[in-house]
């Protein structure tokens, strides 16, 4: 099979990572990709909003398969493009997008299909929206509809808070169009958990359990970035609670979808809080997350490209998934100053890094220079996982080769998988 990823960050290139040691890819291309997907494919100069252009390359390179990594091309309809064109793709249409590009709209399906999640009410009217939080109380949450890059969301502790985000979003146009309507809902209290599902439309197979760290120093302190780091698998997410999971979250979601005339088809990522009296959803993301993907892809032993191949073409029945017994840890390596400003360009030395064993340095936000040097060109730069039989030695493994990454100008949080960490060692 000749396979196109579309994307350029840490999660495409676990993507490609995979799909490269698969027997059934021949060759293989990333658009736009970035320095260290191109040791595994064709990088192919095209941006992940050019529809056209991006079907035009699938047929002048004989592509079988489109893999979209990120939320944004899906949201802009590349799935549908694509697949009018009649070229096999993994990800969901635009109008199954909703389920991450509309809050709202994920919230009324969890309604109508009794789905369990925090309670909620939707508004376009900030007034509406202020006497809802007077008369709920505090905490509440307060979300902007649209995608907002994990930015979206208020934790409000206080009335002020709640107020504040509801004019920020509404009235300052904070997240832009994205937050002209928010979802304020009841805070809900729990650990959280990522879950991980394949669907194809109308069968659903779990595929793994991830969590991340959204906030920038240890200790879980400082503002909220789009992760610093993540472990597979959650140890909350045993057998019993995946079956949960499965029967009280996805399956009414595949039901759902299908009744409402737009059918799932690619990876439900769900955001689950494991509460007092089970999972609910916080969120749905309609895509792999970044950086959980580098975090589960490494423990996947069956071939990913085939069983997205055979998702994408409705054939998941057949398909079973088998995983190493380890554990994996990804940190992820920042410029420093991110999520607020950083610089651009300094050079970051691999040769050590890349020698490592059971360890993988995945790239984000990198570039070239002209002397051929590996740059940073992000916020979030590196992914560096490791794996091991227990979550212990992988965080070790993890950071030994964090340690052997020469970047001053980078900075990680040195604590990713805290929570796991301290559970094993009990
Ligand atoms: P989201 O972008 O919807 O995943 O929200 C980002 C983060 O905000 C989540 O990972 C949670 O930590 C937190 N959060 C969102 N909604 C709620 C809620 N209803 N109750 C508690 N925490 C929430
Ligand atoms: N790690 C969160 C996300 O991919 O949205």
């Amino acid at each position: 099979m000749k396979v196109l990823v579309i994307g350029s960050g840490g999660r495409e290139h676990a993507l490609c990572w995979s799909f490269a040691q698969s027997p059934l890819c021949e060759k293989l291309f990333c658009a736009p990709g970035n320095p260290g997907i191109e040791s595994v494919a064709t990088c192919l100069p095209i941006q992940v909003l050019e529809n056209e252009k991006i079907v035009a390359a699938c047929r002048e390179h004989e592509i079988d398969f489109v893999m979209i990594g990120p939320e944004i091309p899906l949201a802009n309809g590349l799935a549908d493009a694509l697949r009018a064109a009649d070229i096999c793709c993994f990800g969901p249409s635009k109008a199954a997008a909703q389920l991450e590009s509309s809050k709202g709209f994920m919230k009324d399906l969890c309604k109508k299909y009794n789905i369990p999640t925090a309670a909620y009410e939707r508004f376009t009217d900030p007034q509406k929206a202020k006497d809802y939080v007077k008369a709920q109380g505090t905490p509440i949450v307060v979300k902007a509809d649209g995608l907002a890059a994990g930015k979206g969301v208020t934790i409000a502790q206080t009335i002020e808070e709640a107020n504040a985000a509801i004019d920020d979003a509404m009235i300052g146009g904070a997240f832009g169009e994205a937050g002209a309507e928010i979802v304020i809902e009841e805070f809900m209290t729990g650990e959280e958990a990522s879950f991980f599902a394949l669907c194809d439309g109308r069968d659903a197979l779990y595929f793994a359990s991830a969590q991340d760290h959204k906030a920038v120093y240890d200790g879980d302190k400082g503002p909220n970035t789009g992760g610093m780091g993540a472990y597979s698998p959650a140890a909350v997410i045993d057998d019993a609670m995946r079956d949960r999971v499965m029967k009280d979250i996805i399956l009414p979601t595949v039901k759902g979808m299908k009744a409402e005339g737009c059918p799932f088809t690619g990876i439900f990522f769900a955001g689950l809080m494991i509460t007092a009296t089970g999972p609910r959803l916080i969120e749905y993301n309609c895509r792999f997350g970044d950086p959980e993907t580098q975090a589960m892809l490494p423990r996947l032993k069956s071939d990913l490209l085939s069983a997205l191949y055979a998702t994408a073409r409705g054939l998941l029945s057949g398909i079973e998934l088998h995983w190493h017994d380890y554990a994996a840890l990804c940190v992820v390596m920042a410029a420093n100053g991110y999520p607020g400003a950083y610089e651009k360009g300094s050079v970051i030395g691999l040769d050590e890094a890349n020698k490592v064993q059971d360890g993988i340095v995945f790239h984000a936000g990198t570039a070239r220079n002209d002397k051929g040097e590996i740059t940073a060109n992000g916020g979030r730069v590196l992914g560096v996982t490791g794996w091991a039989s227990t979550i212990v030695e992988a965080q070790a493994k993890a950071y030994q080769t964090v340690d052997k990454v020469n970047w001053p100008e980078g900075f990680c949080r040195r604590d990713i998988g805290w929570r796991a960490v301290a559970r094993a060692k009990q």
